[in-house]
């Protein structure tokens, strides 16, 4: 891939010259690994595009309004929201630490940073479930071409949710939903298979911002419906003695999930940074705008499903099962609901295109393959266990390990990727960070020239040590 260069960089942002203790003279060494341009985000905007693209996605559009519908709304809502910007930024800014000071893959940042440690193995758990989401995710985000290709024919055809019900079960526990789990994976390899730059970077500046133009409009509709006050209300006011714990495990799942974190799919992408991009302020910026992403597609979904006697109740169903009936009533349904699912489509390419990354940039920086074949492999994988996900619907659902236990591999892959590895992999990385790294050098690597975001260095550094850790281990015991 691309021609060799020099360092990308300038010296400005050479760490900590005067120490010289082990980690320090890595964290310089580091400089001269990489020397691949074409390996790096070209601009400032496409590092924001990359990082937005993937957190935004079927997280934001079909989980969020999901689980706040069946967490009570604004309760949710307020619990996610202190998670992502007391858990979120924090580990969101120690990925970012941890990819763009090595310029390496989940796989190899951690015994650059530290030699021998046995942190390494979060690359392993990066990989593995990375493998997981994109399979079953894959399997989702091809019910959304279904959806879309159908919007121009008979999904006006029924009416009521009760027919949409029953088309769902029906599409799903047939064999269509397997092409387009292969057809959406192909698309995917389309564009990792043409680089960072000119895959990843290229794709996310188009579809970020025009997801966001999508949803505003979605938005401004939603928000003209006679039932906009009620569906505002159950989002926004939030009523307290609707926490409890599930409630709390869920946010927390929720948040992680969003922010793409846990996996190194966030130190993947910043080991595409160049030197001298900020960290605290694009963690922040990233948070920000993914969840302004997900509180839209709240105001997009509650308003409509108030007006039309839904119950915001519907679990995952709720964007294939009530949001057709919703638009087969709506004025304009019929050039929203294409609308609708061409967006879901794009917010969750964008995310895939992430995943892969995780396993490709290991593949091509570490293992010396080619950007190809590692692209083909991951797909590959990918394709088998999104076709298993996908038969779990069907011909392998109900299917019994032992006679008893029930094996749907859709089900194991979203659960134990999501509310276990996760939340794993987030707390090993805050410890790794907090307490394994120089403390002076991570906040010399956070801090930016003559920012007002270098005074959450220390901050961020405590909650990486003491905080995160804490919590996510409380809230994993339990949930376990
Ligand atoms: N954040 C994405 C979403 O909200 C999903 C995602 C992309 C993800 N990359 C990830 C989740 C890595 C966990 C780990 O849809």
């Amino acid at each position: 891939m691309g021609k060799e260069e020099p360092g990308p960089q300038g010296s400005e942002f050479t760490i900590g010259k005067e120490n010289n203790s082990p980690t320090e003279s890595r964290f310089t060494r580091m400089k001269k690994s990489d020397n691949s341009q074409s390996q790096l985000f070209a601009t400032r905007l496409g590092v924001i595009a990359a990082t937005v693209g993937s957190a935004v996605g079927l997280g934001n559009i079909w989980r969020f309004p999901y689980e706040a519908g069946v967490h009570g709304g604004g309760a949710f809502m307020i619990v996610y929201l202190v998670f992502i910007f007391l858990l979120g930024i924090p580990v969101l800014t120690a990925e970012f630490v941890l990819g763009r000071s090595t310029h390496r893959s989940v796989f190899g940042a951690f015994g650059f940073l530290k030699p021998g440690t046995r942190f390494k193995g979060i690359g392993l758990i990066g990989v593995v479930a990375s493998l997981m989401i994109l399979s079953f995710y894959s399997v989702v985000a091809g019910w959304t071409l279904e959806y879309f290709i159908r919007s121009f024919g008979d999904l006006f055809s029924k009416n009521g949710s009760d027919d949409f019900h029953r088309m769902f079960g029906e599409f799903t526990e047939g064999w269509r939903p397997i092409l387009w789990t292969v057809v959406f994976l192909l698309i995917n390899m389309l564009v990792i298979v043409r680089g960072v730059q000119k895959g990843v970077e290229r794709a996310s500046n188009i579809i970020t911002p025009l997801l966001f133009v999508l949803i505003l409009i979605f938005c401004v509709n939603s928000l003209t419906l006679s039932g906009a006050r009620e569906g505002l209300e159950f989002l926004f006011r939030p009523d307290f003695s609707e926490i409890s714990p599930s409630v709390v495990i869920g946010a927390m799942g929720q948040a992680f999930f969003s922010l793409s974190l846990g996996l190194g799919c966030m130190l993947t992408y910043a080991s595409y940074f160049k030197d001298d991009t900020p960290l605290i302020r694009s963690a922040t910026v990233t948070a920000g705008l993914d969840v302004m992403a997900a509180i839209l597609s709240g105001i997009l979904i509650f308003p409509a499903v108030f007006t039309y006697g839904f119950s915001p109740e519907a679990g995952p169903a709720l964007v294939f099962e009530v949001l057709p009936a919703i638009f087969a009533q709506m004025p304009g349904g019929k050039i929203f609901a294409p609308l609708f699912f061409f967006m879901l489509f794009l917010a969750s390419l964008s995310s895939t295109i992430s995943m892969s990354e995780i396993m490709v940039s290991w593949l091509t920086r570490e293992r010396g393959v080619s950007r190809r074949s590692a692209c083909w492999l991951t797909i590959g994988i990918a394709m088998f266990f999104g076709v298993l996900c996908a038969l779990s619907f069907s011909y392998m659902s109900g299917l019994k390990i032992a006679g008893t236990i029930e094996f749907n591999i859709f089900n194991i892959f979203d659960y134990t990727s999501s509310n276990i590895l996760l939340p794993f992999g987030g707390m090993l990385i805050s410890i790794f960070t907090g307490w394994q790294l120089d403390r002076n050098i991570v906040k010399k690597t956070m801090n930016e020239p003559k920012s007002w975001f270098n005074r959450f260095a220390p901050f961020v550094i405590f909650i990486l040590k003491y905080v995160a850790p804490v919590m996510i281990f409380v809230i994993f015991v339990s949930n376990v």
